[in-house]
């Protein structure tokens, strides 16, 4: 979508990090914006900060829960009757819990799938067919380089995300088998600066329990907010990249590029078919 100019941006997890971040991008390029979380603080701090960068611009929000099928129909309807449309759909929203495989609760998978890939599959599910209607659109989904790859401890966390990837490559076909002119960009970032390892903020408290701490799961988590907190690219340039994506209608973005040679090394030892690929042993 080349021009973006007075068109109209949706997007989830907008109250902190890279949410913010895209809301920041889309206003500097005079989109108005549909700000949605769970965290009507956060969002309220984004629409300060999108006002002192882009006075003018209109920002309107509203506290979702992306699990939920029915909130997020109803952030479709309320951006819609807002605005009249919707061009760019950010399913951006995402959270993150560590621990071995065996150790993680019920609701430990319920809350991450819900958010990571329910979220994603109903933000397509409630924006596509609007798009598609008025004949233009371009939906972002923010998956991860632990979609491509898996790292001990974040089992949930990398099946949410290598289904994002899946449902983005499908989402693809299926709108070329529906000959829809809609764009698709499927966002995959190693570690960046955000509150990412703070995620159990905003855990909703019937889907609180988690696994007991183990030394295991410290370790884990103690890795992850060393790696979030010393990531090599900002928010604010990763969400850059990726509004330049959308404008030249680009699918995959890697904004690290060593995760490519990481993907390409996994390929490789799938093709010898022998021990399972493991990215912090190589190298
Ligand atoms: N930070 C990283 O290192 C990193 C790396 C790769 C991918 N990502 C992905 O980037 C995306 C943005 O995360 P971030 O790093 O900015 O983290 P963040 O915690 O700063 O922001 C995530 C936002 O999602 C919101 N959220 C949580 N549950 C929600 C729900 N049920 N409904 C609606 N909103 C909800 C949170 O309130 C928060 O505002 C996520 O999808 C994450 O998985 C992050």
């Amino acid at each position: 979508m080349k021009q973006l100019k007075d068109k109209v941006a949706v997007i989830t997890g907008g109250g902190s990090g890279l949410g913010r971040e895209f809301a920041l991008c889309c206003a500097r390029r005079g989109m108005a914006l549909v700000l949605a979380d769970v965290d009507e603080q956060g969002l309220a701090e984004t629409v300060q900060q999108v006002e002192a960068s882009a006075p003018g611009v209109q920002a309107i929000t509203r506290r979702v829960d992306v699990s939920r099928l029915e909130e997020v129909q109803g952030l479709a309807e309320f951006a819609k009757s807002r605005f009249g449309s919707v061009h760019l759909l950010f399913n951006n929203a995402g959270v993150g819990v560590s621990g071995p495989v065996w150790e993680y609760t019920a609701a430990d998978w319920q809350w991450v799938l819900g958010v990571n890939l329910l979220g994603v599959a109903w933000g397509i599910k409630a924006f596509v067919p609007i798009m598609i209607a008025q004949g233009e659109g371009h939906v972002v989904n923010t998956a991860s380089a632990a979609g491509w790859m898996s790292s001990a401890g974040s089992a949930i966390y990398s099946a949410s995300k290598s289904a994002v990837v899946s449902i983005s490559e499908t989402l693809v076909l299926d709108l070329k088998d529906a000959d829809a002119n809609i764009g698709v960009t499927c966002l995959s970032p190693a570690f960046f600066a955000t509150a990412i390892a703070n995620s159990a903020r905003n855990r909703p408290a019937e889907l609180a329990e988690t696994a007991p701490d183990s030394p295991l799961r410290r370790k884990r988590e103690e890795m992850l907010r060393y790696a979030v907190e010393h990531g090599r690219l900002s928010a604010a340039e990763i969400a850059e990249m990726t509004l330049q994506a959308v404008e030249e209608n680009r699918f995959y973005v890697f904004p690290h590029r060593k995760i490519k040679s990481l993907i390409q090394a996994r390929a490789e030892a799938a093709q010898e078919e022998k021990q399972a690929f493991d990215p912090m042993s190589a190298g």
